[in-house]
């Protein structure tokens, strides 16, 4: 469904940046329509499996160009035929005269990388794919992920905070996530333009769910809980828990990516995946795991998080006033790097 749409843009985006599109595995022979940063885009795969990105709507009678078919390698509109390529060139006319127009679609750089579908929806010469945060655990054989990719109501920016903001866990989440990370010790930092967030908790219970998951319940663990923002709202966390005393790097690690990717103001592509490298192979477990996660990021943070934005009623975030507690640092710091960012990206010649 093509959500609806005013005839400006009034978002404000970071552009030149990678934006996750999607989970590679999920684009298949079918094409997909998508809306990033409110700009319809279509995704397919061309004769040669290539994964390509371009504008999601038909110069014609503007029909959305996703929900056609892939032929012979070429996007066909599902309203009169026009067939396009890669490039965003029209190769086929169906109609009497047969002449091909022109002009071009926007054709949007699409990277396939780390198991999932990078867009750069800004200027596409300074497309890098070397800027892609590392995610390979995703790709690599030692690890067994459960993922998933869902439409989420609410400003992307409220969805990278819940992220950075572990605090939350102990009300939103007590079944599944660490509950004693409220309490526990917590450093937020900079690095270059990522912005860090770090709980600790030493010799504490874990919470049913990720005990159970480790097989640890009951037992007392050393646990440690790191989310890496990346602009504007690419997050790893990196949760692991050992015996207490345990090194940290010892410590069995849960890797985990949250992706957010807006599609208007008002709603946001949420990707997310788990991976483990125990019990690699178990479906029973697999299954028990990607239902738990699920649970926890579509069925209790996001209706919060959608009313929360409800809630501000198209408010600016700051002109609200929002109380600063104890579990914001990682938020703040990465709402003023990412405006730092767009304000740049605005203003080249202010560049530091
Ligand atoms: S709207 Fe696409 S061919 Fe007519
Ligand atoms: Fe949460």
């Amino acid at each position: 469904m093509v959500p609806k749409l005013t005839s400006t843009a009034v978002g404000t985006y970071l552009r030149d940046c990678w934006y996750v599109a999607g989970w590679a595995a999920d684009l298949g022979t079918e094409p997909q329509q998508r809306v990033f940063l409110e700009e319809p885009i279509a995704l397919f795969r061309d004769e040669s499996g290539k994964a390509n990105a371009v504008s999601g709507r038909c110069p014609h009678r503007f029909a959305p160009l996703g929900q056609g078919k892939v032929m012979e390698g070429a996007l066909m509109c599902p309203y009169h035929g026009l067939r396009f390529d890669g490039t965003g060139a029209c190769v086929h006319n169906p109609h009497p005269g047969g002449q091909l127009p022109e002009n071009r679609l926007r054709v949007y750089p699409l990277a396939e990388r780390h198991a999932l579908l990078w867009i750069w929806m800004g200027d596409a010469s300074s497309a890098d794919p070397a800027l892609i945060p590392d995610f390979s655990w995703l790709s690599n054989s030692r690890w067994e992920a459960v993922r998933g990719a869902t439409l989420a109501e609410g400003h992307y920016e409220l969805y990278s905070d819940n992220i950075l903001d572990l605090s939350h866990a102990n009300f939103v989440h007590p079944a599944l996530v660490s509950a004693a990370f409220t309490e526990g010790d917590r450093k937020f930092w900079q690095d270059g333009e990522t912005v860090h967030a770090e709980y600790i908790r030493l010799d504490d219970y874990l919470s049913e769910g990720i005990g159970g998951m480790l097989g640890r319940i009951g037992q007392k663990q050393d646990f440690y809980g790191w989310v890496v923002w990346h602009a504007p709202a690419v997050l790893y966390f990196d949760f692991r828990a050992g015996p207490p005393g345990t090194p940290r790097e010892d410590c069995t690690l849960l890797p985990s990516i949250h992706a957010f990717t807006p599609e208007t103001p008002d709603t946001t592509h949420y990707f997310w995946a788990t991976a483990r490298d125990f019990a690699l192979g178990d479906a029973e477990f697999t299954a028990g795991m990607h239902a738990a996660l699920e649970f926890a990021f579509e069925q209790e943070d996001m209706p919060l998080i959608r009313d929360s934005h409800r809630l501000m009623r198209g408010a600016d975030f700051w002109d609200l006033q929002p109380l600063v507690l104890g579990g914001d640092g990682g938020g703040v710091r990465a709402r003023r790097m990412l405006q730092r960012l767009i304000t740049r990206e605005k203003l080249p010649q202010a560049a530091e």
